[in-house]
């Protein structure tokens, strides 16, 4: 069959999609990009905002249409939408033949293959403490970068979040097949490799107390991954600071293959608002493993996740939040807008902020972002850097892309032979907030 997969949200969703993707391809089917020659249509969702799951339901609200032209064509909602709606999705979208929760789409092939031609409509919710089979397969093919999902769940429920209701408690794979996987990968050509998690810093801490963990199995695991021949740098997403202990610290410092770019997200600026988020630190903490990075770590560079108008979020805590990302000097930031999503405690409270107020703060964040990198940025102008190609710019073909340990894009004219996945030497000459522009010397 001819299946079309369009994935919404976060990186682990990309990640469970392109697993899905290899699964299908391995039974038979082929992948398409154009939903209109589709037999089988899948929508992997989000649930983390409003926002992203008002885009997936407008999608397949569109798809009533086909359907009545392609009656037969068989349409599939999954992932954290699915967890989080179940059977109402089928009531709401009619045209929708199956709904499968996160912790259900190992049965995708089968309800592919067998429960399709029976033509019921089908709803899998179930969670499990299992984790998910057959989620370990990659599609290799002209890449150099590629994520590894190493956990799945969250147990940290931040009183917004709605993660650990649709994902489910923390799971952490084995060190060995994950050590396995890496090796594969690499083997096939792969240069780059992403750790994925929801509360990554937390891996293998399943079983834990309720203080600060001294230990670091996400550590353990950087040590084995950095002995892999051919693999050239290692990244992590996204770690929760309250696991961000000296141990991962001494292993970022160490490890040459470990990349020089943090992304610790912060979520506030205020230790009353951090404290009614459930985030169990406080800015002097989170302070404290910045500079103890900064101090290890050459060149360093920070990204994090940070929440506007967060329910009770004084002008007074929002301006912290500004002052935190200026001292830790954030180079990127993904900056939210306080959305409330049902279930959550924060959600309940009296205190939420009006539209008008959400989408101030959110304006001032991001153009204080802007003004700073453009200033780092600037600041790296003379310098030379390592980059790892990634081949052909998609705005200017001619010129190539690649990026910096500190992941800063850097744009250059490419040389006889060059080749995606090499490391090459580039002298920035000029920079915007976003990009890096050079020679290769
Ligand atoms: N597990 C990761 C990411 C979770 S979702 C972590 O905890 O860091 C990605 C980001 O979405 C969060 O970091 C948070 O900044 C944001 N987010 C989560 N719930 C939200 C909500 N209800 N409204 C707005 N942003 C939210
Ligand atoms: Fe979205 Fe969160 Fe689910 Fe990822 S885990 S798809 S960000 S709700
Ligand atoms: Fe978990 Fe909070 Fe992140 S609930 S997924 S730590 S935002």
């Amino acid at each position: 069959m001819k299946i079309y997969i369009k994935t919404y949200g976060c990186q682990m969703n990309e990640r469970d999609s392109e697993a899905m993707a290899a699964v299908l391809i391995d039974k038979g089917h082929e992948i398409v990009t154009d939903e209109k020659i589709a037999d089988v249509l899948l929508f992997n969702t989000c649930s983390v905002r409003d926002s992203a799951e008002r885009k997936a339901a407008g999608k397949v609200g569109i798809l009533k249409r086909l359907k009545k032209i392609k009656p037969d064509i068989f349409i599939g909602i999954l992932g954290c939408m699915a967890q989080r709606k179940g059977d109402e999705l089928l009531k709401e979208l009619p045209h929708v033949d199956f709904v499968l929760g996160t912790d259900q789409i190992g049965r995708l092939p089968e309800i592919i293959e067998r429960e399709a031609k029976k033509r019921e409509k089908i709803s899998y919710t179930e969670t499990t403490s299992d984790l998910i089979q057959g989620l370990g397969q990659h599609i290799i093919k002209n890449k150099i970068s590629e994520f590894i999902s190493i956990m799945r769940g969250c147990d940290m429920f931040c009183s917004y979040c709605i993660v650990p209701y649709v994902r489910g408690r923390e799971k952490s794979r084995p060190q060995e097949d994950i050590v396995i996987e890496a090796e594969k990968i690499v083997s096939l050509g792969i240069k780059e490799i992403t750790l994925l998690g929801q509360n990554v810093s937390a891996y293998g801490l399943d079983q834990r107390a309720n203080t600060r963990p001294e230990n670091s199995p996400l550590a353990e695991l950087l040590y084995k991954l950095n002995n892999i021949n051919g693999l050239e740098r290692i990244r992590f997403a996204s770690p929760h600071p309250y696991f961000f202990n000296d141990k991962l610290i001494n292993a970022i410092a160490d490890l040459p293959k470990v990349c020089n770019s943090i992304h610790l997200p912060i979520q506030s600026g205020s230790d009353k608002i951090l404290k009614q988020m459930n985030r169990r630190y406080d800015t002097a903490i989170y302070m404290d493993t910045i500079n103890k990075l900064k101090a290890k770590v050459p060149d360093i560079t920070f990204s994090t996740d940070i929440i506007v108008a967060f329910p009770g979020e004084t002008n007074e805590d929002f301006l912290a939040s500004k002052d935190l990302m200026n001292e830790v000097g954030v180079d990127n930031a993904y900056i939210f807008k306080y959305s409330p999503r049902e279930g959550t405690p924060a959600a309940k409270s009296g205190d939420q902020i009006p539209t008008s107020v959400k989408e101030e703060r959110h304006q001032i964040l991001l153009s204080d972002l802007a003004v700073r990198t453009t200033k780092h940025n600037k600041a790296l102008e003379g310098r030379t850097f390592d980059i790892l190609v990634e081949g052909p710019s998609k705005r200017n073909a001619e010129r190539w892309t690649g990026r910096t340990t500190t992941n800063k894009v850097t744009i250059f004219d490419p040389i006889q032979n060059i080749k995606p996945g090499d490391l090459v030497k580039v002298k920035i000459d000029r920079s915007t907030s976003m990009t890096l522009f050079g020679e290769i010397i």
